[in-house]
């Protein structure tokens, strides 16, 4: 927030803060069947463990954390795209989990995801033009009147890309303006929610920046709401208005961005925090690094207690045996550890 918007209490956030969320997601378990390894049994992986969350109308969210950890898993379950097996997910009021398909095809118009990889997720076989305008043939009932040619140009206008790669394929394009197309896409029928599942991991620093600019952009000019998926705490520090730790399928630190890099509580964020370059190349080198020990915990024979204990510095006996609960620290903040870490006040 700016020192003007505190003084004067016109913060956008404190709007979202007071309206009815978007989505409200209660207890979120998925489990998934592990592949059968030649040294052991086939099990089970629970790549959700109880999630919960809010996302407010025109927010960014933020899920971060390490490979695995059910980032994308998340992403799905809540656009019932991989619905999930326990739990609640409320979009603008409506509960969606258990909807049959002809139900949910009104819901899927107002929620869309954008994917890490810009390159598998266009199909090569169609023009720009005929991947703009698949989502209004898919929805033909509720835009049956509309003018595709026009919709096109809109879409390649918002994303800033000349009229003419309406014509070409997605093979023509380099990593930025494939994304840019993805973007489009996504936003052909505006959605209020989209779900960017690591929408510039797989793209140049240089064009990152772009990217991020770019759907900051749209955001503002749509009031969309994003769930934005990475790995790194660095990339959504610009662009998040809160931001939600996981690991090993379970939330484990949620705050807004200010509080959580200022003062993060979870051992695992300050090590995620310690992992993230710093944008100054001379605090980088100066600064001294807390690495994580030890190993992942096994997916499929997941440790009793806090799943970090066996890579936490500050992991007590308690830890081994007692599964931490997600307490609420502050206004907002909440932290699963049994010995969070301390406020550095100053
Ligand atoms: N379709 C599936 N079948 C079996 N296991 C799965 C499936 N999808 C995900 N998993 C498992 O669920 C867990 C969470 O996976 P998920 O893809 O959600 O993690 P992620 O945080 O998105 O990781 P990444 O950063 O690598 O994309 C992992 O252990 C993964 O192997
Ligand atoms: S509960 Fe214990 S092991 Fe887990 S993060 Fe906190 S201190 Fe570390
Ligand atoms: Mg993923």
């Amino acid at each position: 927030m700016t020192d003007l918007a505190a003084e004067t209490g016109t913060d956008p956030r404190s709007d979202m803060a007071s309206a009815a969320p978007l989505i409200v997601a209660d207890r979120l378990v998925k489990q998934f069947l592990a592949r059968r390894s030649p040294w052991g049994r086939a099990g089970s992986v629970r790549a959700l463990d109880e999630v919960s969350l809010t996302i407010g109308r025109g927010e960014t969210l933020a899920v971060v954390g390490e490979s695995g950890s059910g980032k994308s898993t998340l992403g799905r379950a809540l656009l019932q795209l991989d619905p999930p097996d326990q739990g609640s997910v409320r979009f603008d009021g409506e509960e969606l989990v258990g909807l049959r398909e002809r139900r949910l095809h009104p819901y899927r118009r107002r929620m869309q995801m954008i994917f890490q990889d810009p390159f598998g997720s266009l199909n090569p076989r169609m023009t720009v033009r005929t991947i703009l305008a698949e989502p209004f043939e898919i929805h033909r009932s509720s835009y049956a009147r509309v003018n595709i040619d026009a919709e096109v140009s809109r879409l390649l206008d918002a994303v800033q890309l000349p009229a003419s790669a309406a014509d070409r394929y997605p093979r023509q394009f380099s990593g930025g303006p494939r994304q840019r197309i993805s973007s489009a896409r996504a936003l052909a029928l505006k959605p209020e929610l989209v779900v960017a599942d690591e929408p510039v991991s797989a793209l140049d620093v240089s064009i990152q920046a772009q990217i991020l600019r770019l759907l900051s952009d749209l955001q503002t000019q749509h009031r969309l709401a994003y769930l934005f998926i990475a790995h790194d705490l660095a990339v959504v520090r610009h662009i998040a208005d809160r931001v939600v730790v996981m690991y090993f399928g379970r939330v484990v630190e949620v705050a807004d961005c200010d509080t959580l890099y200022r003062m993060p509580g979870h051992p695992y964020t300050r090590a995620l925090l310690d992992a993230s370059p710093l944008p100054d190349p001379e605090a980088e080198a100066r600064r001294k690094r807390v690495t994580l020990q030890g190993e992942v915990p096994s997916a499929t024979n997941p440790p009793a207690g806090c799943p970090f204990h066996g890579r936490c510095p500050r992991a007590q006996a308690r830890c081994l045996t007692e599964r931490p609960p997600l307490l609420e620290r502050g206004k907002g903040h909440q932290v699963a550890c049994h010995v969070p870490l301390e406020p550095v006040l100053g």
